[in-house]
This record gives C-alpha cells, sequence and structure tokens, in this order.
C-alpha cells in the first residue's frame, strides 16, 4: 500500500527528520527544502546505489564531478541562453504565476493555442478564476549571476549561470575522460550534482523545486549506432533499477515525448512517470516524470567544438578552442560521437521510494502504525541498539557497546528515549529493518531479541553472531 498522497510524506518527512521547510524560521522560501539527519542518509543511500550500479558494476563508465558555474558560453553553444524558456502568464487579477503550457485549456478550444484563447478571455485562473491574463511571453529559467569582486550588476563580462543540468560539465570534459583514461567509443560518463532552474510553478514538496539533484549519464556511440533501439535498452535497465528500489512496476509508466515537446537537442525522448498523485480521480492526471532517457544526436559535442561546421559550410562555434571528435582507430574514421541520455533526479526518486515504502499496519491493540518498508540498502539506519531498561547500568553499557561494535560494519544507532513500544514505532516509521534490544537475559546469556520491521517477528541472537546475521539478512 503506497502513500495515498505526497501531503502523507510531508507530514511525515517532518516529524521524523527526513525534509524540513527550508528558512522556516523566516516563514519559509516557496520550493526549497532542507534534508535533514535521515533524509541525508537516504539521499546519499539513493546515489550510491546509482554510483556503484552505473560506474562500478558496469565496465564501460566513467564518473566525473564538473563545475556548477561554467563558462558562459557553455550555455550560449549548447542552446539553453537561446532556448531554456518557459511560457510564463500572470494574473492580473491575484498575481498567479502560471505556466502557459500546463494551464487546462478548455475541450474544444485545444486547437485555437494558448494565446489565442487568453486573448479571447477563454482561459480562466485555476487560483481566482479571472480570465484578465498575460499574454504568454518566454522566460528563460537559468539563474543568473555575476562573477569577481568588482563585478557590477549588469555588465555581460561578468555574467554567469548556475548550471541548469549536469549534462554539459559531462559534454565538455568528452575529450580530457577519453583520453586520459584511454576509453574507446561505445562508452559513458556520469555524473551526480546540484542543478538550478528558476522554475515559474516550483510545488509538490520535493518533486519540482529551484534547485535540485541530478544523476546524469551521456553515452557515447558511434554515429550509425542504433540509437533508438538504445533509448529502449536504457529504458529498461532503468525500470528495473527503480524495482530494485523497492518502487513497484505497477506506479511505473513509460511516456514517449511527442515531437513538439521535444527539447532542443532531442531527437527521442522516453519519460519514467511515477504514479506521485495516486489521489487524482482522473489517471493520466495521476502521473509525473521521475526521469528521462534521450537521444541528443551529436548536437552538444559538435556545438563545442573548434571544428564543426554547419550544413553551409561555416564553423558553428568560433569560440571553442577544442575539437570533440573522436577518432575511431579500427575504421580510422573520426566523427563526433552521438549520445543517449539517461537523466534522473535524485530529489524525484527518493520521493517516490517514501511514497512506495509508505506502509500502515494494526497492532494487536487496534492501533494503526506506519512501516516505511525501504529496501535496507536505502534504510538510513540499518539496526537501531535498545535497552529495555536504561536505568540498568550493566544494560545500558552492553547496548552501547553492541552499537558501537556494528558501527563499523553498518550503520547503527542507540535510542533509549522511550519505552519500548515507542522505541519499535519510531524504527518502523522510519525504516529501521532491525530492531536489537538488550534485555536482562541478554546479560546472563549474551544474546539478543532481533526484532524484523515488516514482520514484526524476534529472534534471539548470540551477540558474538550479530554483525554476521544482520549482515545476511541485510543483503536478503
Ligand atoms: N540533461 C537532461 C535534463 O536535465 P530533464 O528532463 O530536464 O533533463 C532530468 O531533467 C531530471 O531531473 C528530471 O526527470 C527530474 O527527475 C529532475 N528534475 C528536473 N527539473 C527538476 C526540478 N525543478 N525539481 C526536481 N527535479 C527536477
Amino acid at each position: 500500500m503506497p502513500a495515498p498522497n505526497i501531503d502523507t510524506i510531508v507530514s511525515l518527512a517532518k516529524r521524523r527528520g527526513f525534509v524540513f521547510p527550508s528558512s522556516e524560521v523566516y516563514g519559509g522560501l516557496g520550493s526549497a527544502w532542507d534534508y535533514g539527519p535521515l533524509g541525508v542518509e537516504l539521499c546519499n543511500n539513493v546515489k550510491q546505489s546509482w554510483w556503484r550500479w552505473i560506474v562500478y558494476d558496469r565496465d564501460d563508465i566513467e564518473g566525473i564531478d564538473s563545475s556548477i558555474i561554467l563558462n558562459r558560453l557553455v550555455w550560449q553553444y549548447s542552446g539553453h541562453e537561446a532556448t531554456f524558456h518557459d511560457p510564463l502568464v500572470d494574473c492580473r487579477e491575484c498575481k498567479t504565476r502560471l505556466r502557459a503550457d500546463k494551464i487546462d485549456l478548455p475541450e474544444d478550444g485545444k486547437g485555437s493555442g494558448v494565446a489565442e484563447l487568453i486573448r479571447q478571455k477563454r482561459v480562466k485562473c485555476p487560483n481566482c478564476e479571472s480570465t484578465d491574463l498575460t499574454e504568454p511571453r518566454l522566460f528563460n529559467m537559468m539563474f543568473r549571476t555575476t562573477l569577481g569582486a568588482a563585478a557590477v550588476e549588469d555588465d555581460p563580462t561578468s555574467l554567469a549561470y548556475l548550471r541548469p543540468e549536469t549534462a554539459q560539465g559531462i559534454f565538455i570534459n568528452f575529450l580530457n575522460v577519453q583520453t586520459a583514461m584511454r576509453r574507446k567509443v561505445p562508452f559513458g560518463i556520469a555524473q551526480i550534482g546540484k542543478s538550478f532552474r528558476n522554475e515559474i510553478t516550483p510545488g509538490n514538496f520535493i518533486l519540482r523545486t529551484r534547485e535540485f539533484e541530478q544523476m546524469e549519464m551521456e553515452y557515447f556511440v558511434k554515429p550509425d549506432a542504433e540509437h533508438l533501439k538504445l533509448v529502449d535498452e536504457w529504458v529498461e535497465q532503468y525500470v528495473e533499477w527503480f524495482k530494485g528500489l523497492g518502487i513497484s512496476g505497477d506506479n511505473l509508466q513509460l511516456h514517449e515525448v511527442p515531437a513538439e515537446e521535444l527539447a532542443h537537442y532531442s531527437k527521442r525522448t522516453v519519460d519514467i512517470m511515477y504514479r506521485y498523485f495516486p489521489e487524482r480521480p482522473e489517471e493520466p492526471r495521476q502521473w509525473e516524470e521521475l526521469m528521462g532517457i534521450a537521444y541528443r544526436t551529436d548536437f552538444d559535442l559538435r556545438s563545442h567544438s573548434s571544428k564543426a561546421v554547419d550544413g553551409e559550410g561555416t564553423r558553428i562555434n568560433p569560440d571553442s578552442t577544442e575539437d570533440l571528435s573522436y577518432f575511431d582507430e579500427t575504421t580510422k574514421q573520426r566523427f563526433y560521437p552521438h549520445v543517449i541520455e539517461p537523466a534522473a533526479g535524485v530529489n524525484r526518486t527518493v520521493l517516490a521510494v517514501l511514497m512506495d515504502a509508505y506502509s500502515e499496519k494494526t497492532n494487536d491493540k487496534g492501533e494503526t502504525r506506519v512501516i516505511l518498508k525501504v529496501v535496507p540498502k536505502l534504510a538510513p539506519i540499518k539496526a537501531a541498539i535498545l535497552p529495555l531498561a536504561k536505568n540498568k547500568p550493566e544494560i545500558v553499557g552492553m547496548a552501547k557497546a553492541i552499537k558501537r561494535s556494528l558501527q563499523p560494519v553498518l550503520r547503527a544507532v542507540y535510542d533509549d528515549t522511550g519505552g519500548i513500544g515507542k522505541l519499535y514505532a519510531r524504527q518502523d516509521e522510519i525504516g529501521t529493518p532491525f530492531c536489537v534490544t538488550v534485555d536482562h537475559q541478554s546479560l546472563e546469556d549474551e544474546a539478543v531479541t532481533v526484532r524484523d520491521r515488516d514482520t514484526w517477528e524476534q529472534e534471539r541472537i548470540k551477540v558474538s553472531n550479530l554483525a554476521e546475521h544482520l549482515q545476511n539478512r541485510l543483503k536478503e
């Protein structure tokens, strides 16, 4: 049973230390969220799982970590300065800002286009129902900043952007990585990092924020590779990866992005969608993009290359000092590799994991308990060590010693801040797979009780076998 809606997760996340509204002491900052002690562990585990899968388990992908602020020319030649726009509409009545491409249009007017319908006063503000809306105007979503102490606000020579995707840091390093690591095409470059977009309508908790984290991989292939088929292959692999994170296949769906909605660099994009809005009665409105897999052609490598020319033989990029082409030793041909790009969001993955792991269970007393059934590898804490009597120094001492002995092999915590029932309930709610209880008998038989989060079954384990026992069960 996944969470019935995002609000359920917002409340759990705040109560239990996963995610807090940012800048709350000053009334918050729309759409910004801070990850708390458990949230940062969950994010790290998602990122680590991805990095292991993409970089370590395969032999054809390298990892990098590029700068967030790049030379402005990167964004000029990537096309982002000219095209990374959203159409913005304002309600003159209540000042609500809307994205023109997300406005619900009247059924019989869909062919006319949003601008025409606004002129005809046939579009209503979803907030106040006014039809007094401005015509759509394009708004560039890149955050601007200025570089250097002497820079004045509008000096174009010091203008820079916070990156809106991690991908460009990979493209401009293509040749560095390829030559330093002596790679042959096909191979990939992966990166995890923050990206920034001045979204017009952020919202829905961590689903759409202005600062977020991406896990992107650019896979470089030959120009005559079967690109469209490769997109399908990566889609399949990612669906399996998400399932391995505990996300049910029933809550995943594929969406072939229509040609008119493709990004300027893409020839084909398939989005993997997650059911973030199960409460919505209309099924098509339950889904939102979790990630996208795009065929970016050779657009980016050519755009950043000094020697690439357009159809008329004119250099595309007179500012670049490098040619990012590749020489194939076997065929003796030089070409710009084509790219398949799986681009996933850390925050959207975390939200999907939390929603899918959410479950409720009723105990013997008829009380409903929340259990976060996250897969063990993602659980922020793997084992909680709980003393049955916190006023008994021998029991407390033994519990703390067990915690310390487990720490080198798995993330363990010691907790004595409540009665055992409360402690179990808290650990269930944050997804801790095992609670280890130290009781009076433990002092005699050097054994502890291990309680399973999902079944609530308990077994007695010798302290000397505990680390191995937990490690084996965490692999299940
Ligand atoms: N390099 C390609 C690219 O950035 P994208 O579809 O714009 O593609 C990839 O972004 C992923 O990044 C999305 O599928 C989503 O998971 C995440 N993402 C994008 N914008 C986001 C936002 N405003 N808030 C949270 N995550 C976002």
